[in-house]
């Protein structure tokens, strides 16, 4: 945090250069840094700590930060999104240069955002995208497709069970309600596993990303679902958790259960690695260098991609002994 003159100087300094320009989203529109020193600051709201993943990117993000010169305001959500309009809101009384966040949830963004274009202040959103009518509300979206992600986790199974000649029962811990990568990665796996008649998922319930919540899940389907042959998790926190209720069950996972998850943290890789998982599609949380080069350039006044897509793979357990040991997360 700044101190209060330097807050109010810099206000002053935003609010003549919006009236000099008289427009508040324009690469061109940007007050010049003013963060201790001349340093760029930037507020950056993180969804949570639910999972493995989140703590690699909540570490990229701080890491990049300190390593760029970045003097960056960083408030955890837990979860919340009501927490994250109100550290937005933050942000922009604070006069921060640039303002990104990994929405919780897709929806209820506009007005904050509306805020934040009145401010002056450009925002990028990390990780997960918003349902907006209107995209100029921020300047870049930086994450994963998570319907891709899903995609290749269907296709994986659908042809894993390309002969299968009977009905397979396929269960789904979905991530948080109403986020993007519950819903996206739902609809990639859902059409893929399409292509095959005998795939049928017979249970769907959230596990909101936590391990905690995919073991509840799991011990509810196995209470009420008779042979379950597949388990589609949509992160290695849930997969995870699902696995100690199916031992608990008395029964073996990786072998009679199949089970694939989306993430590649270190604990899922470990997992796939000891069979307990078949196949994980990986979700790259190290987003934080590209993101400390976004906000760089568009602090310049230089265009940026509104969409920018993260590099990731598959992995069965041949990849996997082969990555772990460099294994960042
Ligand atoms: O938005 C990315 C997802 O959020 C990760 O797959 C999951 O582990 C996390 O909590």
């Amino acid at each position: 945090m700044f101190a209060r003159t330097a807050i109010t100087v810099r206000a002053a300094a935003a609010v003549l250069l919006l009236a000099l320009t008289g427009c508040g989203n324009a690469p061109d529109a940007v007050a010049a840094p003013g963060g201790p020193e001349g340093r760029l600051t930037l507020g950056f709201s993180q969804v949570g700590s639910e999972s493995g993943w989140r703590e690699a990117n909540t570490k990229s993000i701080q890491d990049a930060a300190a390593a760029a010169g970045v003097e960056l305001l960083f408030s955890n959500a837990q979860g919340s999104r009501d927490r994250q309009i109100e550290a937005i809101r933050s942000f922009i009384e604070q006069r921060v240069d640039v303002i990104a966040f990994s929405p919780v949830t897709e929806t209820g963004w506009d007005p904050v955002l509306v805020e934040a274009r009145e401010a002056g202040i450009p925002v990028i959103l990390t990780d997960r995208a918003i349902q907006t009518s209107d995209s100029s509300l921020y300047r870049s979206f930086l994450g994963s497709d998570f319907i891709e992600e899903g995609t290749k986790a269907g296709t994986w199974l659908s042809d894993l069970y390309i002969a299968a000649k009977e009905p397979v029962s396929v269960v789904e811990i979905r991530g948080t309600e109403n986020s993007a990568p519950a819903i996206e990665r739902k609809l990639g796996f859902g059409a893929a596993i399409a292509q095959n008649p005998n795939l049928k998922i017979v249970a769907s319930a959230t596990g909101d990303f936590t391990r905690v919540g995919g073991k509840a899940v799991m011990e509810d389907f196995l209470d009420s679902t008779p042979d379950i042959d597949v388990l589609y998790a949509h992160n290695d926190d849930m997969g995870l958790g699902a696995i100690e209720a199916i031992e608990e069950a008395g029964k073996v996972p990786g072998k009679d259960i199949v089970i694939i998850t989306v993430d590649a943290v270190r604990d899922g890789m470990q997992a796939l690695i000891d069979g307990k998982i078949n196949y994980i599609v990986e979700c790259n949380p190290l987003l934080g260098p590209q993101l400390m080069e976004l906000a760089k350039k568009i602090l310049a006044g230089e265009r940026v991609l509104q969409r920018v897509v993260t590099e990731e793979t598959v992995f069965e357990r041949s990849g996997a002994l082969a990555a772990l040991p460099d294994r960042q997360y």
